[in-house]
């Protein structure tokens, strides 16, 4: 069984990834940390209880980063999640109240109650992530693994041509984060954009989760109006529920070891460039970058059957 904390700015893609992490047997879900992204970071920590309290499960919030460590946040996409970030259908309210903590205390303690056993999954902008490696850097030693959605090796960007929405929001963040010397694995646009959920496969999930089930296939269905218009394709990318999947199922992905780093300036601000491990370079600072590993093909067939089957 896998103890995780997901971070997450909820965001339609977010809150089935979250529907995943509370209902997966072999997961241990320890906390949600919420950071801006998709929306503010007070709605992303209001739909993060929301989801929870549906869910039935009384999960820890912690709510983290309203914007970017460095740069002037850029405001939320309402087209592609909603003003709420759940596709705008009308949400009752929440119960519970978030802890106290900020999520970058919530992972350090989190994980130093447990050293080696957390694995932080992050599929937002990661300053959540960077913070905590702020308070206490000795975190890379003490978690099990990350898991980021974001980036991309071939297949370009989604938010300009060469970068990702998470790693667009907070370059700095990402470059920190993913270049700290922990075991970290990419989840990209690589394997997320051959993933296609389809009107099908959400009307079994639906079916299958009840009340949350009913936010989960509305916001679903704004999302895909998004989806046939910027992309053609009737169906949605559930990239977040990817990371998950990559943690479950590695082996319908094929990944590489390689160094990786974040371009945090100008016209590839929020690039991420990779280079297979074995291969020399003349500038040093690429030799001297930690490995991770990068996720560059899946068997995007199985993974939304997973997501379905694990969900319906
Ligand atoms: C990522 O950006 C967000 O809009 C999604 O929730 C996902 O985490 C995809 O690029
Ligand atoms: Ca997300």
């Amino acid at each position: 069984s896998h103890a995780i904390i997901f971070d997450t700015d909820p965001g339609v893609d977010d809150a089935q990834a979250i529907a995943i992490a509370l209902r997966h047997p072999d997961i241990e879900l320890l906390g949600l940390t919420t950071t801006y992204g998709n929306v503010d970071v007070e709605t992303a920590t209001h739909n993060a209880l929301l989801l929870s309290e549906l869910a039935g499960r009384e999960i820890p919030v912690a709510q983290g980063a309203a914007g970017p460590m460095v740069k002037p946040r850029h405001a939320p996409p309402k087209h592609i999640h909603g003003g709420n970030g759940l596709g705008n259908i009308p949400l009752p309210d929440v119960k519970g109240k978030a802890d106290p903590r900020s999520a970058a205390q919530f992972i350090v303690d989190t994980v130093n109650a447990r050293p080696g056993e957390v694995t932080l999954v992050a599929v937002g902008p990661v300053g959540n992530l960077a913070a905590a490696l702020q308070l206490a850097p000795d975190l890379v030693d003490k978690v099990k693994q990350v898991v980021v959605m974001g980036g991309s090796i071939r297949e370009g960007g989604n938010v300009t041509p060469v970068a990702e929405a998470n790693m667009f929001n907070d370059p700095d963040a990402a470059a920190r984060v993913l270049t700290a010397g922990w075991p970290l694995a990419l989840v990209g646009l690589d394997v997320t954009h051959r993933c296609v959920l389809t009107p099908a496969h959400m009307a079994r999930i639906e079916a299958g989760q009840g009340e949350l089930g009913k936010v989960l296939a509305g916001s679903y269905a704004f999302y895909r109006d998004f989806y046939q218009e910027f992309l053609g394709i009737d169906g949605c990318c559930p990239h977040d529920s990817c990371a998950l999947a990559w943690l479950l199922r590695p082996d319908l992905f094929t990944t590489a070891p390689g160094h990786l780093m974040v371009a945090t300036e100008g016209a590839a601000e929020g690039q991420t460039i990779f280079a297979p491990q074995g291969r020399g370079f003349i500038e040093p600072r690429w030799s001297q970058t930690p490995i991770v590993e990068a996720c560059l093909e899946v068997d995007g067939e199985a993974v939304v059957e997973w997501i379905t089957d694990t969900l319906a």
